[in-house]
């Protein structure tokens, strides 16, 4: 029997069959709502009003408050009539704040994945009667066959005959070297970058014939639904849903190319060039990635073959090439391989470290001579996840905080709006001006400090950073949100540190630190010093690189001799387990603290506390 939902505000009805979730009735009806536990009931970002009945699993951790409101749980409610449901911002994933911007470096030479050229024909005669292709081939002075698909063959007697001019666009040798589209006067297209994220997809187009970005798109990863975090992802993979996750990455990325495309005037693109973690590439291209998830943790491929556009589907010439990234292992990826690349750390005598926190905390550390590199599996807290108020960045989200010694919190808000959660860099100046002002202890409990935000239950201490009132909702961080975002920056700190103690060295011999990922360019460094993210070290040490993995992309994209030093990388670095590494552990649990237990490690914090 099928049910009427309606999606409100936008009025979207789906008929969907009895004990269906309302979030497939979402899913189905096409309206975004946020889930990052993939539907296990645990992180409550789908919260939803419904009016009609449905079947919903009595949570405990669905705020009583709420509850009595009519808010349930998409996930865990079952459509069992008409049902209306109100989905509210804060359960949306829209307007979102993406770092698309990178830095870009001078190339010295173009040598893109494809180039056009343009070759004059002398037509047929009876002495000179070679066939067509022969004949295409000897202008592009090419010798033996000519590696031309069948689809392109069978257009070119028309091709040949239009014109004796004829421009040939041909993939570059170090990827194949077949031909990727021969029109007359065809201009050769453009070319895309691509950044695919666990959380967030980003897309450059690039004029092939001169570097130059025509346009850039971004969204949220489409696969959110199936969980925030890869492993979430792979195991919906595993459990029968590999299809429809690359059917999610690919209509994101389309939608992308589109958006693009339509900003560009049209141009055609004829080349494609992915850095993605290594988990998300197995996604793209349809790749089993089951056994990324258990020891040994081995990958199909960290050095995934070049592919074409019709392998995939998607909008762009079908015979372009789709050239990846190398990766170096399960949780090191060709993404981090492109933060390398763009960076130049591994071209620089001193030694340097790069930070990459998304939704996995990747780390690397080395110079020219050498290159090691983790993955801290830092968890979503920073992106949105674990933490109940927590909240990409997307308008409504605070973005930075500042507590006085009046303890007012000071809010600034994505959209100038009024605020619905926080999102990271919100999230480390919180924990910070708690801990600078007495209103956290250095193990993250809440402490009695400011009375009248301050709150105490059977399950520990809350802190309102927002009352409700005068149409504000109440924005609240407890003892088990501050955990989270504790465990998380304790998993990137103890990363950065075995790493370093890995190569006989110390923070204090770090000559540059890069911060790379959409998530680090908002951060406030004192505060992240303050809560032990980052180093006690000089702060212009630190450099902001913004979004690192597609300017990495784009330079394999424009340029060969960048492509073999993404292979060098990849052939250089080595990669350190730290799921079994007992250091790793014994670090992890002396960074669980504010912002240490070894306060020495940090004694510009130290002095700030003593003042
Ligand atoms: Fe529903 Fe997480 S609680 S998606």
């Amino acid at each position: 029997m099928k049910f009427k939902v309606r999606f409100e505000p936008e009025g979207k009805e789906v008929q969907v069959d009895r004990g269906k979730t309302l979030l497939e009735a979402a899913v189905q009806a096409g309206v975004d709502i946020s889930t990052s536990c993939g539907g296990k009931g645990t992180c409550k970002k789908c919260r939803v009003v419904a009016e009609g009945p449905v079947d919903s699993s009595p949570d405990k951790r669905l705020d009583p408050k709420l509850a009595e409101q009519g808010y349930v749980l998409a996930c865990q409610s079952y459509v069992a009539g008409d049902v209306v449901v109100r989905v509210p911002e804060e359960a949306r994933a829209k307007g979102h704040q993406i770092l698309r911007k990178h830095e870009a470096h001078e190339l010295q030479r173009l040598s893109p994945l494809v180039s056009t050229v343009e070759v004059r024909l002398d037509p047929p005669t009876i002495v000179d009667n070679i066939g067509d292709l022969e004949r295409l081939a000897r202008a592009l002075g090419k010798e033996g066959r000519l590696d031309m698909p069948l689809s392109l063959l069978k257009e070119l007697p028309s091709a040949l005959r239009k014109g004796r001019q004829l421009k040939v666009t041909s993939a570059a040798d170090d990827v194949g070297g077949w031909v990727v589209a021969i029109r007359p006067g065809d201009d050769g297209g453009a070319g895309a970058a691509l950044d695919i994220g666990t959380t967030t997809v980003v897309l450059s187009l690039v004029d092939l014939g001169s570097g130059e970005v025509l346009a850039t798109a971004s969204d949220y990863n489409r696969q959110a639904r199936a969980g925030d975090d890869v492993i979430s992802r792979i195991a919906h993979a595993e459990e029968g849903g590999l299809e429809e996750l690359q059917e999610l990455i690919l209509k994101t990325v389309d939608q992308l190319i589109r958006e693009a495309r339509a900003d560009a005037g049209g141009a055609e693109v004829c080349a494609l060039s992915v850095a993605g973690n290594t988990t998300m590439v197995h996604l793209f291209l349809g790749l089993d990635p089951r056994n990324i998830r258990y020891e040994p943790y081995i990958p199909v491929t960290n050095l995934p073959p070049v592919v074409k556009g019709k392998d995939l589907g998607l909008g762009i010439r079908s015979e372009a090439p789709v050239y990846f990234l190398p990766g170096r292992a399960s949780f090191v990826g060709g993404d981090i391989t492109a933060d390398i690349l763009s960076s130049r750390m591994h071209e620089r005598e001193e030694l340097s470290m790069l930070i990459d926190v998304g939704t996995n905390g990747e780390v690397a550390v080395g110079n020219k001579e050498f290159i090691v590199a983790c993955s801290t599996s830092a968890g979503p807290a920073f992106e949105g996840g674990e933490v109940a108020a927590g909240m990409r960045a997307t308008e409504g989200a605070v973005e930075k905080v500042s507590i006085p010694s009046s303890l007012e919190p000071t809010l600034e808000v994505i959209g100038g709006r009024s605020p619905l959660g926080i999102c990271g860099s919100g999230l480390i100046d919180l924990v910070a001006q708690m801990f600078l002002r007495g209103l956290v202890d250095k193990k993250g409990r809440v402490q009695g400090t400011d009375p009248v935000r301050t709150r105490f239950t059977m399950e520990g201490g809350e802190y309102l950073l927002q009352l409700r009132g005068e149409g504000h909702r109440e924005i609240a961080v407890s003892d088990s949100d501050l955990a989270n975002i504790l465990r998380t920056k304790a998993a990137v700190y103890a990363g950065c540190s075995v790493l370093l103690s890995a190569v006989d060295k110390g923070f204090e011999d770090l000559g540059r630190v890069y911060i790379a990922g959409g998530f680090g360019n908002y951060i406030d460094v004192e505060n992240a010093i303050l809560i032990g993210l980052l180093p006690d070290i000089p702060r212009d040490r630190f450099k902001f690189i913004g979004n690192a993995a597609l300017a990495g992309a784009v330079e394999a994209l424009l340029s060969r001799e960048r492509r073999e030093e993404s292979m060098r990388v990849h052939e250089d670095m080595t990669y350190l387990e730290l799921s079994t590494s007992q250091r790793f552990f014994d670090e992890f649990s002396s960074a669980s603290f504010l912002p240490h237990t070894d306060l020495e490690r940090f004694p510009s914090v130290a002095r700030r506390m003593r003042r």
